[in-house]
């Protein structure tokens, strides 16, 4: 799908990579409505946009909450005239102590803005695709979605999910003409590194150091870049890509496939 003259919505859009792809899909000519609960930073998104001549408006929106997801996209077919793309990228780390000591409103909030979010914002969003004759939904998942991810279990957890949640949707690409891939950026540079660093005790504060020296940052503009290859490639759906550092995007295969499913058979 060519993003000129579309209308696009990216959840997280206040801050970090959901601020980077507002920016790079208003670039290529698609009207961008920024969802988030930071209405400072999803203003200012919509103020860096309109300087550089593109359209975007923000709604307040809190991803956990279903009637903020069926607002949202109501919000970008009044003010724009329907949505085409959706990136679900809204996401949070579950902070220390580290499961199983995470206090259970802290995992469970990861839980819903990570995966239950994705899921219910992908509901929200198909029939408004549905009445445009299609669309492309691309998620950001994140590498610790694909390998063992110790640092946060919760997180990685989630992140899993939305790998899964993304393959097995691939259906909808024959069924509605919407195409679902992610995203799995390494690790990057936005504020997601720096938040609760005031609050770490220095053992903390050790452990985290050590997560973000183990792989040099990624800027927010190549997994950008990334989202918007999804967008443009109609010929991806279900696909899972792999954004790391100094190297060009990678389709990551599922690490297991079954030979009787038809679906899921492997090239011979
Ligand atoms: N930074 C990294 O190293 C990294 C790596 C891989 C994947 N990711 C993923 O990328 C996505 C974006 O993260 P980022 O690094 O840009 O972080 P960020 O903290 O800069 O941005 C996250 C945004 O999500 C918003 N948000 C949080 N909870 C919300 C809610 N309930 N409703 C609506 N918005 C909410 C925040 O206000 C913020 O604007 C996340 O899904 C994250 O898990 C990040």
């Amino acid at each position: 799908m060519n993003p000129e003259g579309k209308v696009a919505l990216v959840t997280g859009g206040s801050s970090g990579i959901g601020r980077a792809t507002a920016s790079a899909l208003a670039e290529a000519g698609a009207s961008v409505v920024i969802a988030d609960v930071d209405d400072n930073g999803g203003n200012d998104t919509v103020a860096l946009i309109e300087g550089s001549g593109g359209k975007a408006a923000f709604v307040h929106t809190d991803v956990t909450n279903r009637q903020d997801l069926e607002r949202m996209v109501a919000f970008a077919e009044e003010t724009f005239g329907g949505l085409d793309i959706l990136h679900n990228n809204a996401g949070v780390n579950t902070g220390l102590p580290r499961f199983p000591d995470a206090p259970p409103e802290r995992w469970e909030q990861t839980f819903a803005v990570n995966l239950w979010a994705v899921i219910a914002g992908t509901q929200a969003a198909v029939p408004a695709m549905r009445r445009r004759g299609g669309g492309v939904i691309v998620n950001t998942a994140s590498i610790a979605g694909i390998i063992r991810y110790e640092p946060d279990p919760i997180y990685g957890a989630t992140k899993h999910g939305v790998v899964g949640l993304t393959r097995a949707l691939a259906f909808l690409k024959e069924e509605a003409n919407v195409r679902v891939n992610c995203v799995c950026p390494g690790v990057v540079d936005t504020p997601m590194l720096t938040r609760g660093l005031a609050e770490m005790t220095p053992e903390e504060r050790a452990q985290r150091d050590a997560i973000v020296a183990a792989m040099p940052l990624i800027p927010p503009s190549d997994v950008a870049a990334a989202v918007l290859e999804f967008v443009r490639d109609d010929s991806l759906a279900g696909e899972v890509m792999g954004v790391m550092y100094g190297r060009p995007p990678k389709l990551i295969p599922p690490a297991v496939t079954f030979r009787s499913d038809p679906a899921q058979r492997m090239p011979s």
